[in-house]
C-alpha cells in the first residue's frame, strides 16, 4: 500500500512540448546505441577472422576471448556531467571515445602488437590514439594498450564514422586488472600505501611472467 501511495505521490503532469522533447531524446539515445554496437560487432568480427586467419597458418589463435560492452545512458551523462560537458547524445557522440569498448584478451604478449598492426593495415580503420600501459604501466600497476579505432558503420542512406575504444592485453594483464578493479569496488577506491605497493608488485611479477612464458613459446617455435 506504501509503495502504491509513493507511485501516487511521484506522477508528474508534464506538457505536450515537455514530452516530445522527452521523446525525442529518448529516440535519439537508442539511435547512438544502434551506430555503437553495428560498429562494435563490425570490429569484433574482424577480430574473428584475424584468429582464425592466423590459426589456419600457424595452428594456434591468437585471441583468447573477447569482451564488449557499450556505456549505458545513466553512465555516458555521469562521465558528460564529471567533464561539465552539455548533457546530449551529440555531445556524447563528440566528446567521449569510450562508448563503444572491446576487450581482447591474447595469449601473449607479441600477439598485442600483432593484433594492433593488423588494425593499423586495414585501410578501411584509422586508429586515432594509442596508449599503450604495457611499455608505460599506470602508477596503479595496470597494463594493458589502448587503441581508439575509427570504424565506418554504412547506414542505409549514410556513412557514420564511429570511436571504438579497445583494450588489448594478455590473460596474465587481465588477471590482475579484474581482481584489481573488484579490490577498489569492494573497498570504495580505500585502499592503502602498503596494500596499493603490494597491487603493484604482483603486477610486476605478472609481467615478468608474461615475458618468461613468451620466452618459453619462441623457444618450442625454434625447435618446431
Ligand atoms: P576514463 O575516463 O576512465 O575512460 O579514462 P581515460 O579516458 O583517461 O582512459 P584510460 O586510458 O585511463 O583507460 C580507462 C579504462 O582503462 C578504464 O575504464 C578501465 O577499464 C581501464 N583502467 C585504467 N586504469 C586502470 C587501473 O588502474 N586498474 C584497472 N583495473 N583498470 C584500469
Ligand atoms: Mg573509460
Amino acid at each position: 500500500m506504501e509503495d502504491e501511495g509513493f507511485m501516487l505521490n511521484t506522477v508528474v503532469q508534464i506538457s505536450q512540448a515537455q514530452q516530445e522533447e522527452i521523446s525525442n531524446i529518448f529516440h535519439e539515445f537508442l539511435e547512438l546505441e544502434h551506430l555503437y554496437t553495428s560498429a562494435s560487432e563490425l570490429v569484433k568480427t574482424q577480430l574473428h577472422i584475424y584468429d582464425a586467419e592466423f590459426n589456419l597458418k600457424f595452428k594456434r589463435n591468437p585471441i583468447h576471448s573477447i569482451e564488449s560492452r557499450i556505456k549505458s545512458p545513466q553512465s555516458i551523462i555521469g562521465k558528460l556531467q564529471k567533464k561539465g560537458l552539455e548533457l546530449s547524445a551529440k555531445s556524447a557522440q563528440k566528446n567521449l571515445m569510450d562508448i563503444a569498448g572491446i576487450r581482447v584478451i591474447c595469449y601473449y604478449l607479441d600477439d598485442i602488437y600483432a593484433i594492433t598492426e593488423l588494425l593499423n593495415m586495414q585501410r578501411e580503420y584509422k586508429i586515432v590514439k594509442i596508449k599503450d600501459y604495457i611499455k608505460n604501466p599506470k602508477p596503479s600497476g595496470y597494463r594493458s594498450l589502448h587503441v581508439i579505432l575509427m570504424v565506418p558503420v554504412y547506414l542505409a542512406t549514410q556513412k557514420k564514422e564511429v570511436p571504438v575504444e579497445i583494450q588489448i592485453r594478455t590473460i596474465a594483464m587481465d588477471f590482475w586488472a579484474s581482481l584489481e578493479h573488484q579490490l577498489h569496488y569492494k573497498t570504495k577506491s580505500v585502499v592503502s600505501e602498503a596494500l596499493k605497493k603490494e597491487l603493484q608488485d604482483c603486477a610486476e611479477i605478472i609481467s615478468e611472467t608474461d615475458l618468461r612464458m613468451q620466452d618459453i613459446y619462441h623457444q618450442i617455435e625454434e625447435l618446431d
